[in-house]
């Protein structure tokens, strides 16, 4: 099993297939945004053996992310060859939705189990501004799909004040009266050139706690407080499903980080919010060996970062969310 310098069980492996996306959320993107050309980002095979490789160091758990991972053209044949790959017990897919409504059937099939969505409102003319371009009824057939295909849902909502702080989070709350859904508050992060707004419209876990009690009375705290991934889960009473709060900014979580990101162009990331990263592309295409990548991978779990430097100001500046996965 791979355990970092901290002692924790390093097993869990997010994959970004794209840094492109077909959304531009205002806290994410700016609207004119150039994405990598194909030949930059790993191929089907690299990924292939990238995964084999992880799976053979002790890696458990894949997550596709993007970007937008429902672009790149093979998710589906990636998503099977991850459930096949021995060693492998948990794949999800993080996805704004917009696509699923045709892919999620197939994705289950493939091995699929569950699937994040991110949806920050439920307001057809507040999503349009929220993702520039986006089609909130897109995402509602994607959602419905994926529940209709046996997937179990998360739903992501970044919360950013002005935006989707009040109104939007009470009703996509109210998705756990009667859904067996997580529906997840998820702190606003900084980063590089867009990290006075993202700072600035940040509102914390304990306003949206504040929020939701006005609204559904006072929430149940789930399993004693623990984790589930990254999510603090609460119930409203009698509901079916949970809340959860991601607050990496007012409440780290780095002690239980079992986690490292793989960009689309084959750099290891250590730490969402660090700069620290590792490119395995070199090796690659330059006919390294299984027994050299896994070395190096070994070495990069070791050298994973504790704590981020959010409160020191240390912002995170040579890419942004979309080009990391989330
Ligand atoms: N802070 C927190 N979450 C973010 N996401 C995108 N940008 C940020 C940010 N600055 C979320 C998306 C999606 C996931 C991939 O990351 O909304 O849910
Ligand atoms: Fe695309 Fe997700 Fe960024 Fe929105 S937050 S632009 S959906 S990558």
């Amino acid at each position: 099993m791979p355990f970092d310098r901290y002692n924790r069980n390093i097993d869990y492996l997010r994959i970004s297939l794209t840094d492109a996306c077909n959304l531009r959320c205002v806290y994410c993107m700016p609207e004119k945004m150039t994405f990598r050309p194909r030949e930059e980002l790993l191929s089907d095979d690299e990924l292939h053996r990238l995964i084999g490789l992880f799976a053979a160091v002790g890696f458990r758990k894949i997550r596709f992310t993007g970007g937008e991972p429902t672009l790149r053209p093979a998710l589906v044949d990636l998503v099977g060859h991850a459930a096949r790959t021995p060693g492998i017990e948990t794949i999800g897919l993080t996805t704004n939705g917009i696509l699923l409504d045709e892919l999620a059937a197939p994705l289950r099939a493939a091995g699929l189990r569950s699937v994040n969505i991110s949806l920050d409102t439920l307001d057809p003319e507040k999503f349009r501004q929220i993702t520039r371009w986006g089609k909130l009824e897109r995402v509602l057939a994607g959602l419905d799909a994926a529940a209709r295909a046996g997937l179990r849902v998360k739903l992501n909502a970044v919360v950013s004040r002005g935006n989707n702080d009040r109104e939007d989070v009470v009703a996509l709350a109210r998705y756990t009266l009667d859904q067996p859904w997580q529906v997840r508050f998820i702190e606003q992060m900084p980063f590089g050139n867009n990290a006075g707004f993202q700072t600035q419209s940040m509102v914390t876990e304990e306003e949206l706690h504040a929020v939701l009690t006005a609204a559904y009375g006072p929430l149940e705290l789930v399993n004693h407080g623990r984790l589930d991934g990254e999510a603090r889960l609460y119930r409203i009473a009698g509901a079916a499903g949970c809340i959860g709060f991601i607050s990496p900014v007012s409440k780290p979580f780095c002690a239980d980080c079992n986690r490292l990101r793989l960009t689309a162009e084959g750099l290891l990331r250590l730490c969402l919010l660090r700069d620290t990263e590792v490119d395995l592309r070199p090796l690659l295409r330059g006919g390294a060996d299984d027994a050299a990548i896994t070395a190096r991978i070994r070495e990069a779990v070791f050298d994973k970062p504790w704590g981020h430097g959010l409160e020191q100001h240390l912002i995170p500046s040579t890419r942004g969310m979309s080009e990391i996965g989330g």
